[in-house]
């Protein structure tokens, strides 16, 4: 059987390396893996593919950067001709992003089986690009694997049929583990004792000038009490170019590669991001997440983890850096199922019998 993966932007790679890896292992399974092209800064990219051994892609259609429906519809145009080409059997799609959505249509019209790992998560925010790629990719898989039992209550709400729902649980996570003792063994090379790790670049946070420039007075705030240490999207890095913003009391990096991520994340007293993927991994970690958005796609880590919704609000973002300060930060759990070893169950269900027994009989009776 013929697995072909689309990747295309920062979250998917450590999403795919786990499940590339246990389909490696199995019988019958031949593995194509297609770069769309939508982030392709070294740091954006390529070190994520070196750190999570990754193989170079089989294609990379070099897409880049552009408006939604350009980027989508370039997507669409370069991967409709490799599809064609190499007449995979079913293609995998991870996430929310362009590619993603973009790569589910390709298939749905080639009729092309589509497993969308990642599958059922709901902000309930239409204005994020992200929550339409979600719906758009989940009403079009034919294979949906859930890393949560809020994913399997959306998709049962919106009619989705259950036997097509598989809950393996989160695939991020196995990147995680598998990468966490290099990370531990990153020396701290001049870090703070203790620092308030950012991330931004949604959107609804960088794109709009004086809510950029708010966030960042917030940011300036806190640092009077905790050292604020924020490596830079390329998106939001533009932005910030564009404004009047006094950057001098926090430590600005570049993107970091994954492993060292991870060892900031650890090791970070707060993490205060917009992310999806983070408030996962501080879930895992253990340390206080605080999310500058309204809602999020991720329930659990709310209800289950250390995750907490601040809003756009930086009196909300304050008050709860001093409650992690003063040592009352959320302590939570490890969902289940968030265990290291989701690559594995999501091979097991595309190779064992229920999904390829009957391509097996197909082709050799
Ligand atoms: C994309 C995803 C978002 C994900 C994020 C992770 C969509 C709709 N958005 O957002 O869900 O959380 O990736 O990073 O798919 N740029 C570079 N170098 C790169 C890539 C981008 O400089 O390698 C700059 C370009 O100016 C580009 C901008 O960043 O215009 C935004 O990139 P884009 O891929 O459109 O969206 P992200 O904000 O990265």
């Amino acid at each position: 059987m013929h697995f072909l993966h689309v990747v295309g932007a920062r979250p998917n790679f450590m999403k795919a390396a786990p499940v590339l890896r246990a389909i490696q292992s199995r019988p019958y399974a031949r593995q194509s893996l297609i770069h769309t092209g939508q982030h392709y800064d070294a740091n954006m990219s390529d070190v994520f593919f070196r750190q999570l051994r990754i193989p170079v892609p089989d294609v990379n259609l070099g897409i880049g950067s552009g408006s939604h429906a350009k980027q989508t519809a370039d997507i669409m145009i370069g991967l409709e001709e490799v599809i064609i080409d190499r007449k995979p059997d079913v293609v995998l799609v991870y996430g929310d992003v362009n590619s993603t959505a973009a790569a589910a249509l390709v298939c749905a019209k080639l009729n092309i089986k589509v497993a969308h790992v990642e599958a059922g998560l709901r902000s309930m925010d239409r204005t994020m690009p992200e929550e339409i790629n979600r719906i758009v990719t989940d009403h079009l898989a034919d294979i949906l694997f859930t890393p949560s039992v809020d994913g399997d209550q959306n998709l049962a709400k919106e009619g989705v049929e259950s036997n097509k729902v598989h809950r393996v649980g989160n695939v991020m996570i196995d990147s995680l583990v598998e990468l966490l003792p290099a990370a531990r063994a990153i020396p701290r090379n001049g870090l703070p004792g203790r620092y308030a790790l950012v991330t931004l670049h949604r959107p609804s946070n960088v794109d709009d000038t004086s809510r950029l420039c708010e966030i960042i007075q917030t940011l300036a705030d806190v640092s009077s009490d905790l050292p604020v240490v924020f490596p830079v999207h390329p998106r939001t890095r533009q932005k910030l170019a564009s404004i009047d913003a006094n950057l001098s009391l926090l430590q600005i990096l570049d993107p970091l590669p994954y492993i060292e991520f991870v060892a900031l994340e650890e090791r970070a007293a707060v993490v205060i991001t917009d992310s999806g993927g983070i408030q996962e991994e501080t879930t895992y970690l253990g340390v206080p997440c605080l999310t500058m958005r309204e809602n999020t796609e991720r329930p659990i880590t709310v209800d289950l983890g250390t995750n907490t919704l601040v809003g756009t609000d930086g009196t909300a973002l304050r008050r709860e850096v001093d409650r992690i300060l003063a040592g009352h930060g959320k302590k939570g759990k490890i969902p289940p199922l968030w265990d290291g070893h989701t690559g594995e169950r999501i091979a097991e269900c595309l190779c064992g019998p229920s999904i390829a027994g009957p391509y097996r009989q197909e082709r050799h009776p």
